[in-house]
């Protein structure tokens, strides 16, 4: 497939990266995986917002205009397989002999691809465990750091589970690689927006179309005993939509079965992104 890196477009097998790249020594960038329909890019301004937002909290400036994303992500999309596909990009801080300390000299190395995106049919329930959220305190930036969350879910996965969702200090802060929501008497809730959890454009976007269908969802603090009592839990992410979660460390969640207002969102979700 074409990916481009630091402004040329190549082929994903010539692609190469520096040894030195402190992406590879510290981890030390951040990215974005956003989806395409039709070929379309989904929420793109949403996307490239919370992109700056993260540079900036890394003390990064944006490598590129939007234009220049919008025109780059256009190419790719249009020139890579697939109506839908799914884009990964990532900004590192660049290539630098291995010292903690960077400077605003260094040159940003900026790469993207994309890959076919099969749409999830997420109609038979998943199973997630639940874990500490042994993650540092700063969630709300996409970093490329995530062995925490690697470590997550390869737990999940020896446990025959899809997602971990984590737990600090009581109180439910997201999944390893998404957002949760769990529904009560008819209600849903998710946690707030705040520095322990990614703000997910999924997330966002959910809120926004169950408000305007009438159904009450409301950001609030959910406490594990909460989440553990649910009638639905779901998790959202950009490729994988909303996902009813069926059980639950192993104990069924309400009925066991996909529940009613995940059907009812699931539907307002699809419809939307026609
Ligand atoms: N993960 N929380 C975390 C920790 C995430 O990694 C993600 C997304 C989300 C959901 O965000 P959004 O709705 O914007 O996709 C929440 C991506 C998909 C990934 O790492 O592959």
């Amino acid at each position: 497939s074409l990916v481009y890196l630091n402004g040329d477009f190549v082929a994903l097998e010539e692609a190469r990266i520096s040894p030195l790249d402190r992406g590879f020594t510290f981890g030390d960038g951040v990215y974005e995986v956003i989806p395409v329909y039709n070929r379309r890019v989904f929420r793109l301004k949403e996307h490239l917002e919370r992109l700056e937002n993260s540079l900036k909290l890394i003390y990064m400036r944006n490598p590129l205009p939007v234009e220049e994303w919008k025109r780059i992500l256009d190419r790719l999309v249009t020139e890579n397989a697939g109506d839908d596909q799914s884009i990964y990009l990532q900004v590192t801080r660049g290539v630098s002999p291995r010292d903690h300390v960077f400077n605003d000299e260094m040159q940003a190395t900026v790469f993207i691809m994309t890959k076919p995106l099969e749409q999830p049919d997420n109609s038979a329930g998943s199973a997630a465990i639940v874990r500490p959220d042994i993650r540092w305190q700063w969630c709300h930036i996409k970093a490329i750091t995530l062995l925490p969350s690697v470590l997550l879910r390869h737990e999940a996965s020896l446990s025959g589970a899809r997602e971990a969702i984590l737990v600090n200090q009581g109180l439910v802060t997201e999944g390893a690689a998404s957002n949760v929501f769990i529904c009560e008497s008819g209600k849903v809730l998710t946690p707030p927006k705040s520095r322990q959890l990614l703000p997910g454009i999924t997330r966002d976007l959910v809120i926004e179309l169950l408000q305007q269908n009438g159904i009450e969802c409301s950001e609030y603090p959910v406490p594990e005993t909460q989440l553990r009592s649910a009638d639905e839990i779901w998790i959202t992410s950009s490729t994988q939509e909303i996902v009813p979660i069926t059980v639950l460390d192993g104990e069924m969640v309400g009925s066991g079965q996909p529940g009613p207002l995940w059907q009812h969102a699931a539907r307002i979700y699809r419809d939307f992104k026609q």
